[in-house]
């Protein structure tokens, strides 16, 4: 299938790991976006794009924007945790694999000078997280990449951050041992990664629910620091 066109096995592909999100533990509200209070994405916010009208409960997308996990925000005092389980510092490079609106870099280059890379597959995205870091006054700290995580390079990353899927994240594993040095730190919102233990778990509230952090470290020899 040519890509870019529109398709929907990518509709339905997308409703369906949207509702899994919601599901196993990322708890949206569902209220409508006109009346509610918290201004977080809900489930009717999901972000797809929608390159053409479609019928109501069906979802048209290019296959260049068919996103593996749809877009729900951490929350910030979320962020604010994974930033200190991480001991973020101004001499780390932060790489957010699914940056959405570029939260988690912007945070980081704001609060402790780090230097960014948000990647998302979503142009729409790109363009908020852009926009974001133009209004926090840090773009010359954090660039925010369209591309698919799985192709991306992530070697540079001192500390990564996800808030993906579990089989995602399973997924994800092999490139991120392979490709990370030694002593990256890797902070994931709400879903582990099989069996490899995390040094870290954390639990934290937001209007939303209770989020859980885990935490490890790219085990292996590390350079001269
Ligand atoms: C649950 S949101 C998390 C957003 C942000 N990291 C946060 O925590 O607020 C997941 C994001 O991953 C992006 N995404 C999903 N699959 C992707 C892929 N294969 N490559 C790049 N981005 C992807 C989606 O477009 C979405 O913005």
């Amino acid at each position: 299938m040519p890509r870019g066109r529109t398709t929907w096995l990518g509709g339905l592909h997308a409703g369906v790991v949207f509702a899994t999100l919601l599901a196993s533990g990322c708890t949206a509200q569902r209220t409508p976006t006109a009346s509610r209070q918290n201004p977080e994405p809900t489930a009717s916010d999901a972000n797809l794009a929608r390159p053409q009208p479609s019928p109501p409960g069906i979802f048209f997308l290019t296959e260049k924007q068919l996103p593996e996990v749809p877009f729900v925000t951490t929350p910030e005092t979320v962020v604010a945790e994974m930033l200190r389980m991480a001991d973020v510092k101004k001499d780390d490079v932060l790489y957010d694999l699914g940056c959405g609106d570029g939260r988690i870099v912007v945070t980081a280059a704001r609060e402790f000078g780090t230097r960014g890379v948000g990647i998302d597959v979503n142009p729409e995205r790109i363009k908020e997280s852009t926009e974001r870091a133009r209004e926090a006054g840090v773009s010359d700290r954090v660039k925010f990449v369209e591309e698919d995580i799985f192709a991306a390079d992530l070697r540079e990353a001192s500390v990564v951050t996800m808030y993906l899927l579990p089989d995602v994240n399973l997924r994800l594993r092999p490139k991120l041992l392979s490709e990370l040095k030694p002593g990256t730190r890797i902070v994931s919102h709400n879903y582990g990664m099989g069996d490899w233990k995390p040094e870290k778990v954390r639990q934290v509230r937001s209007p939303r629910g209770t989020h859980t952090i885990f935490y490890w470290v790219v085990p292996g020899e590390r350079d001269n620091e």
